[in-house]
């Protein structure tokens, strides 16, 4: 037990020193700079926030920082080398932008980087490690969790760049999930710092798909106090290219006035899978809704989403409540 604490500490030391070399390493590359400050529009201010690095191209760069290179494990440890068939170690990172990942600590447990050249894939996150789990880490939280607090609210977004490009536009309650979709974990994590959980994905259809993702794994965590809601941007924009576009009050402005709440977002949704101007289309919604309200633990909400459903359904309330509760008198 104590030598595994011991191995961590250890593992938490080589990503350190890996960022130094990283960012070392930004301050001495035009063509990363570059890239951050004219292409991103990123201040030094933004980019020392979040630590940001670069690495080089070449296959053992890390051989500068870690003399060791050839035989410290540590450095397989932490996703940070690769050995390939030929026993042959090399760099999993190449000629990107570093972003590192930090627990709610603020300790170093992995890396992001983005290609600036051509090349695939766009982003390459560090490997599972016994540090590094992406199902339940959150990019940004230790840097964003007391605002978090302060404002009782947390924008979710997919990518570090929306996280870093938010920041840079004053809205620092911002964390990424860095392209899964989010989790349970995830979830509970943030309703441990707020109220409001506002998931705010890329307007692409992969973004749409994360909302609804995280719709349903929210349903069954929200109460009539801890809420979710989903903020929906115009189809060929992302946090950061929106707010860049348009600006802080424009995002605001989404956010506080048009956003969507769950129940909307919910029955919109599956309204979509039916055609409500037909019996039959009636009763199948009906039964798409009913699992959905099994899951709620929110009292008001259930209420609120069966009057709703009634509605359009055009049914009185208590006959809808009465099939939701498969009562056969009335189903
Ligand atoms: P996006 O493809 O939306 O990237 O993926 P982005 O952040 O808008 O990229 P830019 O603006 O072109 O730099 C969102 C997030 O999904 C993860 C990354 O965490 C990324 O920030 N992702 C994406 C990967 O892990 N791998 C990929 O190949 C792509
Ligand atoms: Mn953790
Ligand atoms: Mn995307
Ligand atoms: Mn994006
Ligand atoms: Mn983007």
């Amino acid at each position: 037990q104590q030598k595994r604490k011991e191995h961590k500490l250890n593992i938490y030391e080589t990503l350190e020193k890996a960022c130094l070399y990283y960012r070392q390493q930004l301050s001495q590359s035009s063509v990363a700079l570059h890239y951050l400050r004219e292409k991103r529009g990123l201040s030094p201010e933004i980019i020392n926030k979040f630590s940001l690095g670069y690495t080089p191209a070449g296959f053992n760069n890390l051989q500068q920082a870690f003399p060791d290179y050839p035989t410290n494990k540590l450095l397989l440890d932490a996703g940070l080398v690769v050995v390939n068939d030929n026993n042959k170690r090399y760099d999993r990172f190449r000629e990107r932008v570093i972003f590192p990942i930090r627990n709610i600590k603020g300790e170093i447990i992995g890396f992001g980087g983005r290609i600036i050249a051509k090349g695939e894939p766009k982003y390459l996150n560090s490997p599972e490690t016994e540090l590094f789990n992406k199902s339940h880490e959150l990019y940004g939280l230790y840097e964003a969790k007391k605002e978090i607090r302060d404002l009782n609210q947390v924008f979710v977004v997919e990518g570090y760049m929306d996280v870093i490009a938010l920041n840079q536009y004053g809205i620092n309650n911002v964390v990424a999930t860095m392209g899964t979709a989010a989790t349970e974990e995830h979830i509970k994590t943030m309703f441990r710092f707020c109220d409001n959980i506002c998931y705010s994905f890329d307007g692409d259809n992969a973004g749409k798909k994360a909302a609804w993702r995280a719709l349903e794994r929210s349903i069954g965590l929200v109460t009539d106090i801890k809420s979710v809601n989903f903020l929906f941007l115009p189809e060929e924009h992302d946090p950061d290219s929106y707010i860049r576009e348009n600006g802080t009050d424009a995002f605001k402005n989404l956010a506080n006035n048009h956003s969507t709440g769950l129940i909307t977002f919910l029955l919109n949704q599956l309204l979509e899978e039916v055609n409500i101007a037909t019996d039959e289309g009636k009763a199948r919604l009906i039964s798409l809704v009913k699992p959905y309200t099994e899951q709620i633990k929110a009292i008001a909400l259930q209420v609120i989403l069966k009057k709703q459903l009634a509605t359009m359904v055009d049914l009185d309330p208590s006959v809808v409540e009465s099939i939701l509760n498969n009562r056969s008198r009335f189903a």
